[in-house]
């Protein structure tokens, strides 16, 4: 029998040395020399197997690459310098100038300025779904269907010159929901590459490869080093696709530094303890929320009050470590007329343990403002449609106990009603 996803992440390693140490070392060198410089010409032709150089592999690196393969269920992976050189490299090195990429609206900022101001540049087009009928409005989503997915309007904004279909599951910041399996059978009748974000689940909760997904990015920056120390990605996948990223990222340079590898492998081996922490704190504030006569939409995708919750169960162990949510505005506030922001920014500025920052995944419990902040370069419609509303807060739930957590988040919301 195989091993477990704990074990597999605690005991992957590469070779011990002589030494016999217990924890892998890390190969701090740009590059590795050669036996003679017949070895040495052997190895620029891949006739026989060798590191070279640090921007094309390294041991340090390698850990983590295999480890990541393992618990993504795929073949092979590729480890990048951040989640958006994951991401970057895994639209160019399979798009071409003419090819169009259907994609979710609700999207990682960054991705959406890459879809929307890069790739054209380069010739590649793309379409977002929601199509017609389908609204980022959570309360319209059930009326339309409710699985976050609205299969048909995929369908129609499939073109001849389509090529690759792109999920992010949960979503950045809206936690919207994709119905992998179904968004997969899409991929496949079309003959698509299936490309899924899975930042936010992490293999843990979650292998899109189930599902038939071609290629697996992740922002390793976040739940998977989990203790906002260093920046990484990867990019999980069959054997010949990671070559083609290879072949890209070993040529442009995106490579991910030994030293962050190496906090990232012995990071993958405490995931399973601490996404379990994280959901199950992330849970008790979003069903405390909930109750709450303060707040005025709760979002987490193990809440029955979320509308694509079925999807969520379905796919996910649990549901993730990020939730969202808005702040009635009080009486005595001006801006109840507009938006919430005017509140969302006193409870923010009185928060007292909770940092204020724009990464996730930490340790330590983190809240953001994403319309003026991470998902800023979004036009206003735009953040609209992914349901990015002025008031809207996102909390990345850490590991400090929750009644700790709940405790600053209540004595936040009292001063903020003043
Ligand atoms: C879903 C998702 N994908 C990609 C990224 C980009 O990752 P990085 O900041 O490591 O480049 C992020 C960052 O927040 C993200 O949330």
């Amino acid at each position: 029998m195989g091993k477990k996803f704990e074990t597999i992440a605690v005991r992957t390693r590469i070779k011990q040395t002589p030494e016999k140490e217990n924890s892998s070392p890390l190969f701090l060198t740009s590059g590795f020399t050669f036996d003679n410089a017949e070895h040495m010409r052997a190895a620029f032709t891949d006739e026989v197997e060798a590191n070279i150089y640090s921007r094309f592999s390294n041991p340090s690196v390698k850990e983590f690459e295999d480890k990541m393969a393992l618990l993504e269920g795929t073949d092979a992976a590729y480890a990048t310098a951040t989640g958006m050189a994951a991401v970057f490299a895994s639209f160019m090195a399979f798009l071409k100038a003419g090819d169009h990429v259907v994609s979710a609206r609700a999207i990682f900022g960054s991705t959406h300025t890459l879809i929307t101001k890069y790739l054209p540049k380069w010739g590649i087009e793309h379409s977002y779904f929601p199509a017609e009928g389908w609204s980022a409005s959570p309360r319209e989503s059930l009326r339309t269907g409710g699985d976050g997915s609205n299969l048909h309007g995929i369908e129609k904004l499939i073109r001849k010159n389509t090529k690759m279909i792109f999920v992010e599951t949960p979503s950045n910041p809206g936690l919207e929901i994709f119905d992998l399996e179904s968004i997969g059978k899409i991929a496949k009748r079309h003959k698509l590459i299936y490309h899924v974000d899975n930042c936010f689940a992490t293999p843990y909760l979650q292998q899109p490869v189930k599902y038939g997904a071609d290629i697996i990015t992740h922002s390793a920056t976040k739940f998977i080093d989990g203790q906002g120390r260093v920046l990484g990605g990867a990019v999980c996948g069959k054997k010949e696709l990671i070559k083609e990223i290879y072949l890209f990222c070993r040529n442009t340079g995106p490579a991910l530094s030994p030293f962050h590898a190496w906090i990232l492998s012995k990071s993958l081996e405490t995931l399973a303890v601490r996404m379990d922490r994280h959901c199950d704190n992330a849970l008790k504030l979003a069903e405390h929320l909930s109750k709450h006569n303060e707040i005025g939409t709760v979002n987490y995708p193990f809440l029955a009050s979320h509308p694509q919750y079925k999807t969520a169960k379905k796919q996910m162990k649990a549901g993730g470590g990020v939730i969202t949510f808005t702040i009635k505005s009080s009486p005595k506030d001006e801006s109840r007329k507009a938006d919430g922001y005017e509140r969302a920014k006193k409870f923010m500025d009185a928060l007292d343990m909770i940092s204020l920052s724009a990464n996730l995944g930490d340790t330590r419990t983190i809240a953001t403002h994403p319309a003026s902040s991470t998902h800023s370069k979004l036009s206003e419609a735009e953040k609209k449609a992914a349901g990015i509303t002025p008031g809207l807060i996102r909390v990345s739930v850490g590991l400090e106990h929750i009644d700790d957590i709940i405790d600053d988040i209540e004595i936040a919301l009292k001063s903020s009603k003043k």
